[in-house]
């Protein structure tokens, strides 16, 4: 796929993806949509990839939402479609990806830019960094996971809050809330964000899948965390990862891990 919205970059096993339309904020089209999902599932079985790092082109913007000229004159199935579409494609697909993926909020995060960074797995947010759920202005609401996933990581009352009174939150405040994992200077975000990444490439990329599968569990409609969580303990067993880490641990050395899936 030739692609024109997203610039794509794999170094140290990290692939960096880009959102890249700065005179639009990055604002997520269709056509965006659809180049990050091909990016993502063309790199999900890519053992030379272990980690993802999802950011917007510019210093002003992570992205400033779903592209709101795409939309501004559909009907109420074309709306339902655009909601069901985004998040199979995109916001489910982040948030169940099996590699761990990593929001580098470097400036606006709003509507779907909010929704997207919620998806992932880690964020963390430049200083000038703002995020919010601009929709009600619009006479619309979060469509891809915003009413869900703000309210699993901040709490029913200020995604009420936030939701209804379309306000943003600096980063400093949405670090608080328990909404990023960290923020820092402009210059310093994708350091963070590859500090925490080399924490991760250390460990078991086997382990790293059924932890993300487990943890997801919890906020399943109908499925049982607890039990999700003995299956993918058990399946961990049978990788060989688990034998190199239990065998390097006993022989007072560093693990190699090779993450072959079972
Ligand atoms: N969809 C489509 N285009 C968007 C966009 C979006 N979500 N957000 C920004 N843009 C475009 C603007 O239309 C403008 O394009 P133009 O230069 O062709 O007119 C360009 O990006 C720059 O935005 P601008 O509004 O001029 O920048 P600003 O610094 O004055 O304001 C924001 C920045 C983020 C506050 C403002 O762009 C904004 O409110 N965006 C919409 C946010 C939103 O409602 N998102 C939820 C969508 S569901």
């Amino acid at each position: 796929m030739n692609y024109q919205n997203i610039i794509q970059q794999t170094e140290n096993e990290v692939l960096t993806i880009t959102i890249n339309r700065p005179d639009k904020l990055n604002a997520l089209n269709t056509q965006t949509i659809s180049e990050l999902n091909h990016i993502l599932s063309t790199n999900r079985n890519n053992n030379d990839v272990r980690a993802v790092v999802i950011t917007g082109s510019g210093q002003k913007a992570f992205v400033a939402g779903a592209d709101i000229s795409e939309f501004a004159d559909f009907n109420a199935e074309q709306g339902k479609m655009l909601s069901k579409n985004g998040q199979q494609l995109l916001f489910d697909y982040v948030e169940n990806y099996p590699k761990p993926v990593i929001a580098a909020i470097n400036g606006f995060a709003l509507g779907g830019g909010f929704e997207l960074a919620l998806s992932c797995h880690i964020r963390v947010a430049s200083d000038n960094a703002k995020m919010g759920f601009p929709e009600v202005t619009l006479g619309v609401i979060p469509g891809y996971g915003g009413t869900q996933r703000l309210a699993q990581l901040a709490g029913k009352g200020k995604a009420f809050e936030l939701i209804l009174t379309a306000d943003m939150v600096k980063a400093d405040e949405a670090l608080h809330l328990g909404l990023l994992n960290a923020v820092v200077p402009q210059a310093e975000l994708l350091n963070k964000v590859n500090e925490i990444i080399e924490k991760i490439k250390s460990k078991s990329p086997v382990a790293i899948a059924h932890a993300i599968i487990a943890i997801n569990a919890n906020y399943k409609d109908g499925v049982d965390g607890y039990a999700t969580e003995i299956e993918e303990f058990g399946k961990c067993f049978e990788s060989d990862d688990f034998k190199e880490g239990t065998q390097a641990f006993i022989e007072k050395r560093k693990p190699i891990f090779k993450g072959k899936m079972i």
